[in-house]
């Protein structure tokens, strides 16, 4: 009751207002969220704009797949034979790295910055509007994110569907690392690569809007007339993942980032890549 006392206070403008009357650490969690989420992005900014070292033996980088254009002469890069559109082209501006990361990171971003666990994280750690429940927030009265300014977010049902192509991609790439010089094998670089996508697709088939759509997209099934609704069947399934949301988000983000870190460390002979072909 007094919690409810000080937000009528707090929103109708009252100038005794304090941030919170909560005694606990609610403010660890947006810390942590927003300080893990920040050095994620700074490691695949760098990574991105490095533009080499994300190739080893048949070991592709994610964060460079799919693989448009390869520009053959950065240290590190795959065979042009694996570009799907081959040599890097001669349009491109000198200033900006050849690297073909920059031609596809916006496609799972656009998946990750509209996903409802992300947005809830980082609304509350870089624009406090509220930090946690019982907070005060920074801007609140004249609130309209969701209904102008961020509109885009509803954008993250149609992006689930590139979310979903970049699964296939990298389960063929991960295919494809078994394979080096003709000769099928396995390498600790295959193990890092499949656990890569099957932590992609535990969070991406755990999505929200998802379990929306595989449900029938229905809002109600209890409204449902007859049998159990066959949508409702898939709908539990999806929601096991659905209810781990937040644990598959930061796993599959988290190594998404130490694949590529894998790799590079391979490529740049740091590390030895213990593997069934010998080099
Ligand atoms: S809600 Fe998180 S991926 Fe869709």
């Amino acid at each position: 009751m007094a919690q409810a006392t000080y937000l009528t206070q707090s929103f109708s403008g009252d100038k005794k207002t304090t941030l919170t009357m909560r005694t606990d650490r609610w403010w660890l969690e947006p810390f942590l969220t927003g300080a893990g989420f920040l050095a994620f992005v700074i490691y695949t900014t760098w990574a991105m704009f490095q533009a080499e070292y994300y190739w080893a033996g048949s070991y592709l980088s994610p964060l460079y797949s799919p693989l448009l254009f390869v520009d053959p002469s950065a240290s590190g890069a795959p065979p042009v034979a694996h570009a799907w559109f081959g040599y890097w082209p001669k349009w491109w501006p000198n200033f900006i790295p050849s690297s073909p990361a920059i031609l596809i990171l916006a496609g799972p971003l656009s998946f990750r910055l509209t996903c409802y666990y992300y947005r809830k994280f980082y609304y509350r750690a870089y624009f406090a509007t509220p930090s946690a429940c019982a907070v005060s927030a920074l801007a609140q009265k004249d609130y309209k994110g969701e209904t102008h300014l961020l509109l885009f977010q509803n954008l993250h049902r149609y992006t689930l569907y590139i979310a979903i192509f970049y699964i296939v991609i990298l389960t063929y790439d991960t295919l494809v690392s078994c394979f080096r010089d003709g000769r099928l094998g396995v390498g600790v670089g295959t193990l890092v690569m499949a656990v890569n996508v099957i932590l992609l697709s535990g969070y991406t088939f755990g999505c929200h809007a998802l379990r929306h759509l595989v449900g029938g997209r229905m809002d109600c099934f209890s409204c449902a007339s007859g049998q159990e609704h066959w949508g409702h069947k898939t709908w539990k399934k999806v929601t096991w993942l659905n209810e781990r949301h937040m644990p598959w988000a930061w796993v599959s983000m988290i190594w998404v980032g130490f694949t590529d870190f894998y790799i590079r460390m391979v490529s740049m002979g740091i590390w030895q890549d213990f593997n069934t072909w010998g080099n």
